[in-house]
């Protein structure tokens, strides 16, 4: 089996090529990534000599390259799309990239799959194209998307495109939702190692708002597994949920990784909020469940503990992001909410 995975050197990504080389040792992998900020390739540098991993650097909206490596003589079975910018934040300061990556290169991918007859396309997608819910309920595959943020909107786009090939064109895609992963490799703009990698430095651990906001946290090798199950025997057309079954507040996770390395919680720091901030996400999984009878092996806590001590093991990994470009990105988003949570500390004090 020849299968192209975009946006390979990205954290979930890297973590599933690694995990279908381990699976499926004779499949042959090519990773097809444009290395932007949050694109590394240190995240799979153990498989650099692997004889069924290839690497090329590209753009999937470049539609000749595409084609070019979709087609005779190297062909390929199955195209697995990770590829796109992934931060909310982000989206909300500039979201043109977002459109770019999610919406045009998924058309790019759609067109050159439906042209060269590729036999599967698993497209990465996300439990935010759902929109925020309240304190009760979850998704299923059957709630309409209500996107919030520019980010998840886009994604939302992707999937709206997916969905016209495969009535139209009658293109066997997929598309899975899943529920927010943390685990190894994830870059330290997201919320779990943010958390850990501050709290490793005696730095703030910033909380947007009130803190009391709620995620499924699912651990990235379950997320793997899904993903395989479904690539190699999920229905084509269909959308599949794959959550964690682990509702969180931010509030409790900071203090769960403040705990777990013995660092005092005076390190929170409640910081102005996101802007429409989606209150909480959660999923109905029973479709995946009574498919594949797939649930998560991974308790958070156990999860958590595992992810935690490879952020202290791989130090050199998060310190070196770091000392790039996500240090401007830093002082530019935390800068001026951390003065002014400071400064409100000071008057309470
Ligand atoms: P990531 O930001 O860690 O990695 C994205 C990768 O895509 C990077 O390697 C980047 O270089 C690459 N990329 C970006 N633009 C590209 C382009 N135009 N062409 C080729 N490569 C490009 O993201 P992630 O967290 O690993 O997410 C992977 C996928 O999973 C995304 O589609 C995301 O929407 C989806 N997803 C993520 C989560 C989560 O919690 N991280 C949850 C649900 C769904
Ligand atoms: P994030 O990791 O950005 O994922 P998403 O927004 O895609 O769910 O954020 C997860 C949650 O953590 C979300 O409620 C926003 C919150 N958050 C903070 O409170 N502080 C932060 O600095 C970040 C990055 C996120």
């Amino acid at each position: 089996m020849r299968v192209l995975v975009t946006g390979g050197a990205g954290f979930i990504g890297s973590n599933f090529i690694r995990f279908l080389l381990a699976h499926r040792p004779t499949w042959q992998i090519l990773n097809v990534d444009k290395l932007t900020y949050a694109g590394n390739l240190e995240n799979l540098k153990d498989l650099w000599d692997h004889p069924g991993y290839r690497f090329v650097q590209a753009d999937i909206c470049d539609r000749s390259l595409m084609d070019s490596l979709l087609s005779p003589p190297q062909g390929m079975d199955a195209v697995v799309n990770f590829a796109a910018e992934t931060h909310v934040d982000r989206s909300l300061e500039d979201s043109f990239g977002f459109i770019q990556t999610n919406v045009v290169g998924t058309q790019t991918l759609l067109e050159v799959v439906r042209q060269r007859g590729v036999g599967r396309l698993l497209q990465i997608s996300t439990d935010e194209v759902y929109g925020s819910l309240g304190p009760t309920g979850a998704f299923s595959e059957e709630s309409p998307p209500c996107p919030n943020s520019p980010y998840a909107a886009s994604k939302a786009a992707a999937d709206f495109l997916l969905r016209a090939y495969a009535h139209t064109y009658r293109l066997p895609a997929i598309i899975t939702r899943s529920s927010n992963n943390y685990g190894a490799y994830q870059f330290p703009e997201k919320l779990i190692p943010l958390l850990i990698t501050s709290a490793l430095a005696d730095t703030p651990l910033p909380l947007y708002g009130d803190g009391l906001y709620v995620r499924d946290w699912l651990y990235v090798e379950d997320h793997c597994r899904a993903l395989l199950q479904i690539l190699e025997s999920g229905r084509v057309g269909e959308i599949y949920n794959i959550g964690g079954s682990a509702e969180y507040t931010n509030l409790a996770v900071a203090q769960m990784i403040l705990h777990e390395l013995g660092k005092p919680e005076s390190l929170i720091a409640f910081v102005a909020d996101r802007p429409g901030h989606d209150r909480r996400y959660a999923l109905d999984c029973q479709k995946i469940q009574q498919e594949f009878g797939w649930t998560p092996e991974h308790t958070f806590p156990d999860g958590l503990r595992s992810t935690i001590r490879w952020y202290v093991e791989h130090e050199d990994w998060w310190r070196r992001i770091q000392a790039g470009e996500y240090q401007e990105y830093y002082r530019r988003h935390y800068g001026p909410r951390l003065s002014a949570a400071a400064d409100r500390g000071r008057v309470e004090r």
